[in-house]
């Protein structure tokens, strides 16, 4: 491999440590006019401008006046095949399930479909920013290998599993409790830690996996420790009723996933709305983390999920933010900020710009256990990043106008990135790199 080395200069935000426990101050960096260099496409240098620029004097410099950059955005919950069903309208889960969810990832038995799909969405998603994605495929193989060669394609990093499911289903979108074993064992060969790609194991919900296949399922969580579990958990009424029914022997819904020894460390669960405080505690004594989804529980009235008692002193989970695009409105991680906040507003708590920030970065990071590879600018760490636009609309430029070029303070600028995360979307990001280098600009 050649070497590389260039600069990028802009102004940088990013949170080292998280701040629902920690002062602000304490767990944010802020370079009005900095300087990023990027080795061989990981984080070599960060800090002011003026007192890096000697020491990298010779090198490529990549100049973003009147940007703000920071780290890329993680999605730690979307559905690929989902893509071109988002905002299908009038129903809630289990009934928008059948109606618009089944019918359409039928689709994604052929290959080349699951080809075109897949490089939509990733391309939607570098349009927004976010450049790490843990994403539920198909239930077919082929949707699943679809998937991972456009990632690959664009040397990302990217989690994603073929979906498992063996009943409550039609019967093309079944598999079985053995054949679920054997394909995802054969993916997880083929391409957990494949360039910069990873494996989740991920059965679709409790509902649509007897307890043969859940079995089987732990039985793989066994042979390869560290591959990730990906799932759905309480996320609408009727869907808890319904999983109560279904195993009358288990103790609520996480036991379900408990019992087959799916509660992890590496386990991360979409949605926790109808959670229970001992469930809570369960997930937190694991160390399983909680993708939160805000435009999904809007849109599908599941209901407010409750970020406070998730990020409590007490009972401490990971978090970060899902899109679960197409039960979700918006591939934007910014618009999902936004509705966080007014889901934390309904529970009458703060959300503030940099905890927002954090969950979309760091905590995302953390929640997917790559807080060693991303998350922030930390030397050592892969450098994606998004460049953004905080005026990039008029009414944007007004709100977001600024005493000088650059806000110099940090008051200034946790104002301008509130702002940009209420009403931000794709028009925000100017542009976003992966490993240094530029893979999508406005
Ligand atoms: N629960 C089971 N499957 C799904 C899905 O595809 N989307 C959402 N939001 N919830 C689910
Ligand atoms: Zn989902």
């Amino acid at each position: 491999q050649y070497h590389s080395i260039k600069g990028f200069r802009a102004s940088f935000l990013d949170t080292i440590a998280d701040p629902f426990y920690a002062p602000e101050a304490d767990c944010i960096r802020y370079f009005p006019d900095g300087l990023l260099i990027v080795e061989n496409g990981k984080v070599k240098d960060l800090g002011n401008y003026q007192e890096l620029q000697a020491k990298y004097a010779d090198i490529p410099i990549t100049e973003y006046r009147d940007r703000l950059i920071v780290s890329g955005f993680i999605d730690t919950h979307i559905h690929f095949p989902q893509t071109e069903m988002i905002a299908s309208y009038g129903e809630q889960l289990l009934e928008w399930l059948s109606t618009y969810t089944f019918p359409t990832e039928r689709k994604f038995a052929d290959r080349n479909y699951a080809l075109e799909i897949a490089s939509i969405f990733l391309n939607e998603l570098l349009r927004n920013g976010t450049t790490t994605a843990l994403v539920f495929t198909a239930v077919f193989p082929q949707s699943t290998d679809a998937f991972f060669e456009e990632a690959q394609r664009r040397n990302l990093r990217m989690i994603a599993g073929k979906v498992m499911m063996d009943r409550n289903a039609p019967e093309f979108l079944r598999d079985t409790a053995l054949s679920s074993y054997l394909e995802t064992k054969q993916l997880i060969e083929k391409w957990h830690k494949c360039d910069r790609l990873l494996y989740a194991v991920t059965p679709r919900f409790a509902l649509t996996s007897t307890t043969e296949q859940l079995t089987n399922i732990g039985k793989l969580l066994q042979e390869f420790p560290d591959v990730y579990l990906h799932t759905h958990l309480s996320e609408n009424v009727k869907e808890v009723e319904a999983v109560v029914a279904e195993f009358p022997e288990s103790d609520g819904y996480l036991d379900v996933y408990d019992r087959a020894g799916l509660v992890t460390e590496r386990s991360v669960f979409a949605h926790g709305v109808q959670l229970t405080d001992r469930e809570f505690t369960r997930l937190s004594e694991a160390k399983s983390a909680i993708a939160f989804c805000p435009t999904s529980n809007l849109f599908l009235g599941s209901g407010l999920f409750k970020l406070g008692k998730a990020k409590s002193l007490e009972t401490p989970i990971k978090v970060g933010l899902g899109t679960d695009v197409g039960a979700g409105t918006s591939f934007s991680i910014l618009k999902t900020a936004s509705a966080a906040y007014q889901v934390a507003q309904l529970r009458s708590q703060k959300l503030s710009a940099f905890q927002a920030l954090f969950l979309a970065t760091l905590g995302g990071a953390r929640a997917l256990c790559l807080e060693d590879k991303l998350g922030n600018f930390e030397i050592g760490k892969e450098a994606d990043f998004v460049v953004l636009n905080l005026r990039s609309t008029p009414i944007m430029a007004l709100r977001n106008q600024s005493s000088e070029a650059i806000a110099p303070t940090l008051a200034e600028i946790s104002d301008q990135l509130f702002a940009t995360i209420i009403m931000g979307d794709d028009r925000a990001i100017a542009a976003t790199y992966i490993m240094g280098e530029l893979a999508h600009e406005a």
